[in-house]
């Protein structure tokens, strides 16, 4: 079946994935305004609670290489897990307002905004 290139990178991404705790591989990717796809993957520690989750390596790996503006993002599970509360958070602060692809291991399962994710979102205009 057709598979937009971002999604494919996403389901590629979590062979990268080190989920030795867990056993849940995540992969994500990110695009680019520019059209570029950088990936990333969850990558776990023995200290649980260092783990780094998918989606802001994918963005943390785009912003480290000069990237800032953001189309969409994807991530694969096994079962078409959606992302954690602190990356809803970051999606939403460093990405904006954008397309959320959510894939199982082969396939596109459903298609939201970052909005959809974190209504009500805490952002720096509160900060002034
Ligand atoms: N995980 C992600 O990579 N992204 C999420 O949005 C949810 C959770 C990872 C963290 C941990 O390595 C494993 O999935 C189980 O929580």
């Amino acid at each position: 079946s057709f598979l937009f290139f971002i999604i494919k990178i996403a389901i590629l991404m979590r062979k990268r994935a080190f989920a030795p705790y867990s056993n849940y591989r995540v992969g994500a990717a990110v695009k680019t305004k520019t059209g570029e796809i950088i990936g990333g993957c969850n990558i776990e520690s023995s200290s649980y609670g260092l783990t780094c989750c998918a989606e802001r390596v994918a963005i943390y790996n785009a912003i480290s290489k000069g990237f800032n503006q953001f189309n969409s993002i994807a991530v694969s599970t096994k079962n078409a897990g959606y992302p954690c509360g602190a990356c809803r958070q970051v999606i939403w602060e460093l990405c904006d307002d954008i397309i959320v692809y959510i894939c199982n291991s082969k396939e596109l399962v459903k298609e939201l905004k970052s909005s959809d994710l974190l209504p009500n979102p805490f952002n720096k205009s509160f900060l002034k």
